[in-house]
């Protein structure tokens, strides 16, 4: 039977360790000059994508190469979804030309779990609406696996997540997949931002961004999710950066050389002051090459069966 990756709710820690485990493998082949794996070798991967994107878009497609398989790109933009055609006529469309992997980004929640049962190839969630971003919160969980060095400095550790929390998907995948693993999570950002009953996801949660940090081992930034908000849940940009940015003043409350990270794109100067971006506790440049790696691995299990060891 297929697998999909729709999102990390309900995945337990073993499978996540599995999928961690297998991407800190597939990290070495992204720093090899010569990156070319047969790990899928004469499958195909084809990226859809409904909505922009930079980082996951070209890290699927890259993966797909490192490991020898055939991968192609869609956007709505550029197809036949500008003439009408449905979402769900477009996946059966592309799963019919020997498609084995279908990555899938969409602005509506749960648009994948909706093609998944309905076509051959593995369905992988590249961010759905305000709903999961699987693979997001996986590279974030590499890139601390990798500086904590063990599954076991997971327990007890405090994730200060900063921002923009209610359209987030990516902080919805952090939570359930951080809480597997035993990590405290901790979030913040204008009330007008924050989900109502947030806490009944196992996380803290504050509008004054100092209480979120204050001793924690990780700082996570928020983008503004611009595209998905009504206007005035916020004052202006400036404001918002001086309460909710995290810059210098507000990190130094983190442990010191806390982790401070970013799914991306950023914008500078208004969830980060340039000055953490490039400064010794920054993580994101490292998150982008997790990226690659991670979604290298999950391909791989994918294409093997599952994420069960
Ligand atoms: N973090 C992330 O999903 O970035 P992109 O929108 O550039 O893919």
């Amino acid at each position: 039977m297929k697998r999909d990756l729709l999102g990390l709710k309900g995945m337990s820690a073993e499978e996540i360790k599995n999928i961690l485990d297998t991407a800190k493998t597939m990290k070495m082949v992204v720093s090899q000059p010569n990156k070319k794996t047969q790990h899928l070798q004469g499958r195909t991967v084809v990226n859809l994508f409904y909505e922009n994107s930079t980082r996951t878009r070209l890290s699927f497609e890259l993966a797909a190469k490192y490991m020898s398989a055939n991968a192609a790109n869609i956007t709505a933009s550029g197809s036949s979804v500008q003439k009408g055609e449905s979402l769900i006529d477009t996946a059966q469309t592309i799963n019919m030309m020997g498609t084995d992997i279908l990555v899938m980004r969409h602005s509506m929640s749960g648009a994948p779990g909706v093609i998944a049962p309905l076509i051959s190839a593995s369905v992988i969630n590249a961010g759905d609406g305000m709903n999961e971003h699987p693979t997001q919160a996986l590279l974030d969980m590499l890139t601390m696996y990798e500086k904590l060095g063990s599954f076991e400095n997971f327990k007890g550790l405090k994730v200060a997540i900063i921002g923009d929390v209610y359209h987030s998907r990516v902080v919805r995948s952090n939570i359930y997949g951080l809480r597997a693993l035993g990590a405290e999570v901790a979030v913040a950002g204008p009330a007008t931002l924050m989900p109502p009953q947030i806490e009944k996801m196992g996380v803290a949660a504050y509008t004054d961004v100092r209480e979120a940090v204050r001793d924690a081992d990780i700082v996570m930034g928020l983008r503004i999710q611009l595209e998905r908000q009504k206007k005035g849940l916020f004052p202006s940009v400036r404001e918002y950066h001086k309460y909710f940015g995290i810059d210098e003043e507000k990190l130094k409350l983190a442990k010191p050389g806390a982790l401070l990270m970013h799914p991306g794109p950023v914008n500078r100067g208004v969830e980060l002051s340039s000055s953490v971006i490039d400064g010794p506790q920054s993580v994101i440049n490292e998150q982008v090459k997790s990226g690659v790696a991670v979604r290298m691995a999950v391909m791989y299990l994918l294409s093997r069966g599952g994420f069960n060891r």
